[in-house]
């Protein structure tokens, strides 16, 4: 009845239920409880069917800001002109390859232009697995790195929701190099080397069981997993391990890239210029929204895939209008600074969180670099525990004051900061702002229950 209606805009409440009805029940919207319906964004803003703004810390694809006019325009005009796919020669795919090119390390010269995050990554380990003539995978515990059949093989943030019986025998699970919560923490002497130490001890197993070494997959920082930053020096020493036994390097920036850890271009150079990956997958930000990604490799690596006689075509891939969107991401970028301000940004947001942390004993860690910041709240300071439902609690009540803040770690307790680069020191200070007061409201619900179950132990006691 309601489709058949088709008026311009349902209500949010139909919407919601049209959309339970006619698409797929495992697609989930945020907070599902009382989904938001965004009608128009612009800039680091969202705005309902209401007309109500929202801020949005999250989405780190609209990385130049959302509606970004010069990009909007830059895909409107190559639209207006031809788009087809790159078996017509085109400048719009040798220019935008050689922007790529440019900022990154020489090593990394060959392009290939494909659509998402996930079919960056299947093509990375095609490229692997033939470079290499090996089938293991080495991931990271809590890793996501797509949706694809052989990426949710490499994904134990989602494999790990199915029976152990599930788990490739060719994927093996590395600990997360994380230094808050994992098994070598910031007292450990030197994390780094025991983080790739464990790496190291897989791939003995592995090869005891005459399993071989394609590839080492991580994201330069991790994302779902916890906003985690890998220790300096532990990329290095996996690649040693890795390349010692022709495994190849594989660093998905699918959420990290394209500036916003501030202080470099790619997050993986935060572990210094000695290190350069053997394959880098791009997505999210590249396009700032508009479906496009790329896979930048060796020149090694792209002619063992070549000499498999195989030819690779991608119908989308490469295209005149993604190649004119993916420059005008990068002019912005450029032109506004959007790099330099997720430094100076993000450095004034991770001072906001730290005075929160002196304040608030939920707080257990905040860590970040640029605009990729993670606060981890926790029961208890000692245990770490991680305070699930309080994170829940948190951004439930800060999207009611129309801030939108994701919880994300296999545990969904640490707020996650990623919003469009062009996010301001004045939108710093009200998210931050009103994370304090929420918690300071949190300290004192918490207080008052336990009061009252104080007071109902008391009372039952003088009852009994
Ligand atoms: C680190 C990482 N890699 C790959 C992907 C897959 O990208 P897409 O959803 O564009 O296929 C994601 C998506 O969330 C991601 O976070």
């Amino acid at each position: 009845m309601l489709l058949k209606q088709c008026p311009k805009y349902y209500i949010r409440e139909d919407t919601s239920q049209i959309l339970s009805l006619i698409c797929s029940p495992s697609c989930k919207v945020f907070f599902n409880h009382d989904p938001i319906k965004i009608i128009r964004a612009r800039g680091q803003y969202m705005y309902s069917e209401k007309d109500e703004q929202y801020l949005d810390c999250i989405n780190n694809v609209a990385h130049v800001g959302h509606s970004h006019p010069e990009v909007v325009s830059a895909g409107t005009k190559q639209m207006e002109l031809l788009n087809t796919n790159s078996r017509f020669l085109h400048d719009n795919l040798v220019h935008y390859a050689q922007r790529l090119q440019a900022t990154l390390p020489e090593k990394l010269s060959v392009c290939y232009f494909v659509n998402s995050g996930s079919e960056a990554n299947d093509l990375a380990l095609r490229l692997a697995w033939q470079h290499t003539g090996h089938k293991d995978i080495i991931t990271l515990d809590n890793a996501y790195h797509g949706h694809v059949s052989s990426l949710i093989d490499i994904s134990p943030y989602k494999f790990h929701q199915l029976g152990q019986t599930e788990q490739s025998q060719h994927v093996h699970v590395a600990p997360s190099p994380d230094i808050y919560r994992g098994k070598f923490r910031e007292d450990h002497p030197d994390p780094a080397t025991a983080y790739a130490d464990e790496v190291r001890d897989i791939i003995e197993k592995a090869h005891a069981k005459g399993h071989k070494i394609a590839a080492f997959i991580a994201e330069s920082l991790q994302s779902c997993g916890g906003q985690v930053i890998p220790p300096v020096g532990y990329f290095q020493k996996v690649a040693h391990h890795v390349r010692n036994v022709g495994g190849v390097f594989i660093a998905d920036e699918v959420q990290v890239g394209f500036g916003r850890v501030g202080s470099h271009f790619w997050a993986f150079q935060l572990q210094g210029d000695d290190f350069v990956p053997d394959i880098v997958t791009m997505g999210k930000p590249i396009g700032n929204g508009h479906p496009m990604s790329c896979v930048v490799t060796t020149r090694e690596v792209a002619e063992s895939f070549m000499s498999s006689g195989m030819e690779y075509f991608n119908t989308f891939g490469g295209n005149p209008v993604s190649c004119a969107i993916g420059m005008a991401v990068l002019d912005v970028i450029e032109k506004e600074d959007l790099q330099g301000n997720a430094l100076r940004v993000g450095k004034y947001l991770m001072e906001l969180l730290e005075k929160l942390k002196e304040k608030h004993p939920l707080i257990g860690d905040t860590r970040g670099c640029g605009l990729f910041v993670g606060v981890d709240l926790v029961k208890d300071r000692l245990k770490r525990t991680p305070a699930t439902a309080e994170a829940q609690d948190v951004i439930y009540r800060l999207k009611d004051q129309k801030i939108l803040l994701s919880a994300d770690g296999p545990h969904r307790n640490v707020l996650k900061f990623k919003p469009p680069m062009c996010f301001s020191r004045e939108d710093a200070d009200l998210a931050v702002g009103k994370i304090d007061h929420i918690l300071t409201g949190t300290h004192s619900r918490s207080n008052s229950v336990s009061n009252s179950n104080t007071n109902t132990r008391t009372n039952k006691k003088q009852r009994t």
